[in-house]
């Protein structure tokens, strides 16, 4: 009995699906593709990653193709051919008939380079490329730093970043992830030790080890089902989102 029960909350979801659905993760370090343990951003933690031993967010056999690349800006990652990477493989996911959603999330470095609406002019250009091509864009805010005030709160220097993503998420009428303020809330809730312990080294308040990528690939798995509900392969994890909305350390 039990098993069939287990067995039909598996395929339900799955037949309620109207068209397989692909994800393409475009943006920097924060996102990208670890390919060593201990590296990698929250893309490691919602497509998972056998090089990281991360399990995915995902129904099994959703592709989920990460093109995000550390160090980018909106700019650089133009210039230097990312966003053709990226471009292709969101052609070919729309090519075989799937409901493709393609994540942008930048700000850590393009904050190092211009003012907000530098990245706000070359998210819009995504945004529209990206519809061009028959798939949907979904704007995703930066994940924050685990970079603390004394009195407990985040330092926060992402937040004019954030804030236009926001802005071009209503321009262009996408679909949001508000990342930047969830990751606010959780690690202030949690605290110091429990967010630094998510560091990939432990001076490192911008990059994720394995735990981290967990963490904030649940974070993201489940702001996508909150935008989309019930509409796509997103397995529930019910024990880890029950720690994150609760402000429980899970590491
Ligand atoms: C990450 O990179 C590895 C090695 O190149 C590749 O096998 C894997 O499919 C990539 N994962 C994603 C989610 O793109
Ligand atoms: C946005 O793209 C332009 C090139 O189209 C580039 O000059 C500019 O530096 C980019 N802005 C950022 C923040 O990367
Ligand atoms: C907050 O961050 C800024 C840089 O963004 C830094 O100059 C400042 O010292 C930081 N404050 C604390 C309390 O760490
Ligand atoms: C997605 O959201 C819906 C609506 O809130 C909820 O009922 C469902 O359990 C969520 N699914 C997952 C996989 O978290
Ligand atoms: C949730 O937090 C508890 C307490 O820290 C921990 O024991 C448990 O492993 C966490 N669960 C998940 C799924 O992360
Ligand atoms: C991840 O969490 C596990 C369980 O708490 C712990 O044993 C491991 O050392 C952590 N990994 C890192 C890199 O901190």
């Amino acid at each position: 009995m039990l098993r069939l029960a287990i067995a039909l909350s598996l395929v339900l979801p799955a037949l309620c699906q109207t068209a397989p659905t692909s994800f393409v993760l475009v943006g920097d370090s924060t996102t990208a593709n670890g390919t060593t343990p201990n590296s990698g951003g929250w893309g490691n933690g919602f497509c998972g990653s056998t090089v990281t031993s991360t399990p995915s967010s995902l129904a099994p056999g959703t592709p989920c193709i990460n093109t995000a690349h550390n160090g980018a800006t909106t700019g650089s990652f133009v210039a230097d051919g990312f966003w053709d990477i990226s471009l292709a493989a969101i052609r070919g996911e729309v090519a075989k008939g799937r409901r493709t959603l393609v994540t942008i999330q930048f700000g850590h470095n393009d904050m190092k380079i211009a003012p907000p609406e530098s990245m706000g002019q070359n998210l819009t250009m995504m945004v529209q490329q990206i519809r061009a091509l028959k798939a949907e864009p979904v704007l995703v805010t930066s994940l924050t730093r685990r970079d603390f005030n004394n009195d407990g709160t985040i330092n926060d220097s992402l937040g004019p970043w954030a804030d236009q993503t926001i802005l071009i998420s209503q321009q262009q009428n996408t679909h949001l992830l508000d990342l930047h303020a969830a990751s606010i809330t959780y690690v202030e809730a949690i605290g110091p030790d429990p967010a630094h312990r998510l560091n990939r080294t432990p001076d490192d308040n911008t990059h994720l080890n394995n735990n981290g990528t967990i963490v904030f690939g649940r974070m993201v798995a489940d702001l996508m089902n909150a935008s989309f509900p019930n509409q796509l392969p997103i397995i529930a994890n019910p024990a880890l989102t029950f720690n994150i909305t609760h402000g429980i350390p899970s590491f």
